[in-house]
């Protein structure tokens, strides 16, 4: 059996007690050696869910959905920059290990520099010896230009598959993986996202793919432990 990452990309839902509901669904079910399992809260159930998870020692690991694009971190108090409603790596690296930058959602209102500022902010971080890993998201393979380390983890969601019920056909998600692993050395595991459900995740199983990024299906606790039964 494969080694994936499967992402639970909760993006802007939940409440405290509807997070607490679906954690608890985790009591009773562990998922099977080789899942790397991330929730990703949005920021205001970081410290929450992160707590949970900690406290019940339940086998996630925890991602923030986006970082500002420069902080600087407090340790270069000279470089710190605040920036209100942004939220920088430092702060981030308390509850998770790893953040999504340039999400296709937010592509839509940021610049490519501004994407690659919150690169650079992650990286800084990791200087720092912050253990926050980026996951760069990206639409099409022009987008990986904002690529700036060794082993970087890649999601493939093509806008017009994300929340749409309509996910792209596994032969031509194949092509795209073989396209971005070929465009550069950095490129490290790839995760396809895109109106991924239990029942269709078993069609993309035999691509080259390192996992998935899941949004709407994740927010269901049995809809989401079904794949993760199912991979
Ligand atoms: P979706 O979202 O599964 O609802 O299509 C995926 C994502 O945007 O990460």
């Amino acid at each position: 059996m494969k080694n994936l990452i499967i992402g639970a990309n909760w993006k802007s839902n939940k409440t405290k007690s509807e997070a607490r509901d679906w954690v608890d669904n985790f009591y009773e079910f562990t998922p099977r050696e080789g899942l790397e399992v991330i929730v990703f809260p949005p920021f205001t159930l970081l410290d929450y869910v992160s707590s949970l998870v900690k406290v019940n020692d339940l086998p996630f690991r925890i991602g923030a959905q986006d970082v500002s694009f420069k902080g600087g971190s407090r340790f270069h108090p000279e470089r710190r920059q605040s920036v209100t409603g942004q939220i920088p790596i430092d702060l981030i690296a308390e509850f998770a290990s790893y953040v999504l930058v340039g999400h296709s959602e937010t592509r839509k209102i940021y610049s490519d520099n501004l994407i690659k500022g919150k690169m650079e902010e992650v990286l800084d971080g990791q200087i720092e010896g912050m253990e926050v890993e980026p996951i760069l998201c990206i639409s099409k393979i022009e987008e990986l230009d904002n690529m700036l380390k060794p082993d970087q983890i890649i999601a493939y969601e093509p806008l017009e598959a994300i929340g749409t019920g309509h996910p792209v056909d596994p032969k031509d998600v194949q092509a795209v993986i073989e396209e971005i692993k070929k465009s550069s050395q950095s490129v490290g595991k790839v995760l396809y996202g895109g109106s991924i459900n239990a029942e269709n995740v078993v069609d993309y199983l035999s691509t080259d793919i390192d996992g998935f990024l899941i949004g709407s299906a994740s927010l269901d606790a049995g809809e989401f432990i079904s794949i993760l039964k199912n991979v």
